[in-house]
């Protein structure tokens, strides 16, 4: 059967660009003809590429739509492909993409996002997935370990790679390391092989047109056939974005079991569009004056010179932006305070973009400037007057937004410096001093004064909608302050409409927030709840046990107030130095706050009134227990493919439950 099918398929796509033959060999350049068995948002289109991905969230896989022999011990094999990631911003991507090999083509359990379309929460690292990869990863994720946001890992039934590299390759000549950047939009080719003598997987990777650099990037001893157990395996590739809409392409693919991949044909290659970026810039028109010959050569190069600067400093600017004049940062200052947003000036990339530390030219304050990707279209006179209510957002523990700059695709949002760095650090990081509880529980008053200020006490109701430790950062005196405020809202502004997510981060999504997708100050309330067990206990809502298991930090609370072991919870570097009764009120209030049925949550005034003594936390004697709350959702009818990941984070929550 499976023979009649193969040598059928030989006649009917004998065509230049396709050919296999019963050894295990084919070459695809492009995939007009290719027979592949696609699902999620893998399309191939109509001039032979093939693309994975487009739309945020999603996932896509691309097969060859019969297994491959890969005899009771692994042969070795060779593959070569060629790719593309091309993201609508410059300096962020969706995730990347993978070629594996599986015993199966329904992975629609895998989850987007970080998890790349390959495993989900409960089965990454479980040794029954039978699944070998290799990675194109371009977001850094610390829960599975990656080593930055640009590497090619090899994976073994697990995203925490048992090998990685910074992507590049090895100069034959010189022997030198060049970097390559996975997501700069230019064409690269990759190979995999597995020798099963040597029992060695070596994964190569070169800019398009060079010839396979002789020393592979990972080079890893690893018996194949202790995890690809089964004869017949398929081969094929698997893609996944997070929050940005990316173009992930495969342009040409070649096999071969028991030899060398024949090469690619890179003259055969569909082409990749450049850009999925619309719209484009103004340029301003120039008109030359009648003069003489010198003079026109004269303003000729002059008209360069203001045209390079021009382009270099280019910004968006309207009439209308002048009421917000004194808000407005040039994007040169901005430029020059930072080095030329330098590598070096890099304080951190979080869920909306990159922040850099810099000094404005003339006043010399000491700044954070975060550019935001974001979309420029029609209509963001609404947009500049949200930053601007932002920036009229104060309270002691926010962290100031003096101002806002506006290029093309790109919003620079400019805040006062926090010298200290943000609260995670001190949270999981040796190199960092353990807070003590006079600090914690200082800290943890003030994120709820600058929570409690946004919902209740500022002009409109501002939701936060993504409160945790890494959002918070520390003045000069450890004060806690809230980073990040509005932004929820204007990212929701800037991103196509059409598509649904939730903002948040994993572990800090109330139910609620998850099931109706709108967010409320009780959503914030939440995520604050799951934020106070993170500061006393210095552990993540959900963190991954030895056996890949899922640790949730709720349940832990819970079984130690149980037992009455309450206090044990707390993290060691607290020493002996709190009340005990202090940090029992304040783990119970972290478990009030995170309770799932909103109508048991408190609200930030009456969090306020326990934080300061004036109200006694009510009696939460009530029997909680925990379930799963992914279960949950799956019982809810959500579909896997839509529901919202994001990429920023640890894992999903399970949460509690009343009564
Ligand atoms: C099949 O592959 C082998 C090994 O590369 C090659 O020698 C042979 O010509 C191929 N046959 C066809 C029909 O393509
Ligand atoms: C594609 O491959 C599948 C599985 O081998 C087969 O059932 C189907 O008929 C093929 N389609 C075409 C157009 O060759
Ligand atoms: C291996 O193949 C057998 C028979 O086709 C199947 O029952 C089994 O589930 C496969 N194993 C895996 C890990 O997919
Ligand atoms: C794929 O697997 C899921 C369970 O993981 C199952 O519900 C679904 O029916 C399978 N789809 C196909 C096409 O086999
Ligand atoms: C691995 O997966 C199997 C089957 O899905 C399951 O029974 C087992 O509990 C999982 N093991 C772990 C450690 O998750
Ligand atoms: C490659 O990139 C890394 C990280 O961005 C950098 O530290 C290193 O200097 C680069 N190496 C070369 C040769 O460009
Ligand atoms: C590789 O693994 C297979 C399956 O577990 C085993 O039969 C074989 O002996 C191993 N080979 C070596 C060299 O360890």
């Amino acid at each position: 059967m499976f023979m009649k099918i193969f040598s059928l398929s030989i006649f009917l796509l004998l065509e230049f660009t396709f050919s296999t033959n019963l050894t295990g060999e084919f070459t695809f350049n492009g995939f007009n003809q290719a027979n592949l068995t696609l699902d999620g948002s893998a399309y191939i289109q109509s001039n032979g590429l093939l693309q994975l991905t487009y739309t945020p969230q999603t996932k896509g896989h691309a097969f060859l739509p019969m297994p491959v022999h890969f005899g009771n011990t692994i042969s070795s094999f060779s593959t070569t492909f060629v790719f593309a990631i091309v993201s609508a911003y410059a300096d962020l991507s969706g995730h990347g993409i993978a070629f594996l090999i599986s015993p199966t083509t329904n992975l629609s359990s895998a989850l987007p996002s970080q998890y790349m379309g390959l495993f989900n929460i409960q089965n990454n690292g479980n040794s029954t997935n039978h699944i070998f990869a290799v990675e194109l990863d371009t977001i850094y994720s610390s829960e599975f370990q990656d080593i930055n946001d640009n590497h090619v890992g090899i994976d073994i039934n697990s995203l925490k790679s048992s090998q990685s590299h910074t992507a590049g390759y090895y100069d034959d000549k010189s022997g030198s390391f060049q970097n390559l950047t996975l997501m700069s939009h230019k064409k690269m080719q990759a190979w995999v092989e597995y020798d099963s003598q040597e029992k060695r997987i070596d994964v190569t990777l070169s800019p398009i047109g060079m010839s396979k650099p002789s020393k592979p990037l990972l080079s890893y001893d690893f018996n194949l056939s202790t995890v690809l157990i089964n004869n017949s395996m398929y081969i094929g590739f698997s893609s996944s974005t997070g929050t940005v809409h990316t173009s992930h392409y495969i342009l040409g693919w070649s096999f071969m079991l028991n030899g060398v991949a024949p090469s690619i044909d890179l003259s055969k290659l569909p082409k990749v569009p450049t850009s999925i970026v619309k719209g484009r810039s103004k340029i301003p028109q120039i008109v030359l004056p009648i003069a003489s010959a010198s003079s026109v050569l004269m303003l000729v190069v002059l008209v360069f010179l203001y045209m390079k600067s021009w382009f270099k400093y280019a910004e968006l600017r309207e009439d209308w932006e002048d009421e917000f004049g004194p808000h407005r940062f040039t994007y040169k200052d901005l430029h020059q305070a930072t080095n030329g947003f330098k590598e070096k000036e890099l304080l951190g990339t979080g869920g909306f973009g990159r922040v850099y530390r810099g000094v404005l030219p003339v006043s010399k304050l000491e700044v954070a400037v975060k550019k935001v990707s974001h979309e420029s279209r029609d209509g963001t006179k609404q947009f500049i007057a949200e930053v601007v209510s932002i920036g009229q957002l104060r309270h002691r523990n926010l962290v100031q937004l003096l101002g806002y700059c506006r290029r093309k695709k790109e919003l620079l949002l400019v805040y006062d410096y926090m010298p200290n760095g943000s609260l995670d650090k001190y949270l999981y990081s040796q190199e960092k001093p353990a807070l003590n509880w006079t600090q914690r529980f200082n800290i943890i008053k003030g994120v709820a004064s600058s929570l409690l200020y946004l919902h209740e006490e500022s002009e409109q109701v501002v939701v936060h909608r993504d409160v945790k430790a890494s959002n918070v950062l520390l003045d000069s005196e450890l004060n806690g302050r809230l980073g990040d405020f509005g932004l929820a809202r204007l990212y929701d502004h800037g991103t196509d409409p059409q598509t649904t997510h939730v903002v948040g981060t994993m572990g800090y999504l109330s139910p609620e927030l998850v099931r109706s997708g709108k967010a409320t100050p009780l959503t914030d309330v939440f995520a604050f709840g799951a934020f106070i067990l993170e500061v006393v206990c210095a552990r993540r809502p959900i963190e991954s046990g030895a056996q890949g298991d899922q640790i949730i930090l709720v349940d832990l609370v819970i079984q130690h107030w149980q037992s009455g072991l309450l206090p044990d919870i707390a993290d060691p570097r607290l020493g002996e130095w709190y009340e005990t009764e202090e940090l029992e009120m304040v783990l119970k209030l972290g478990l009030l706050c995170s309770h799932p049925v909103p109508t048991a949550q408190p609200s930030m005034r009456q969090v306020m009134q326990y934080l300061d003594g004036d109200a006694p936390l009510p009696d939460l004697s009530t029997t909680y227990m925990s379930f799963n709350m992914l279960g949950m959702l799956q019982n809810e009818g959500l579909d896997s493919y839509v529901m919202p990941y994001l990429t920023t984070t640890t894992s999903f929550s399970s949460v509690l439950s009343g009564r």
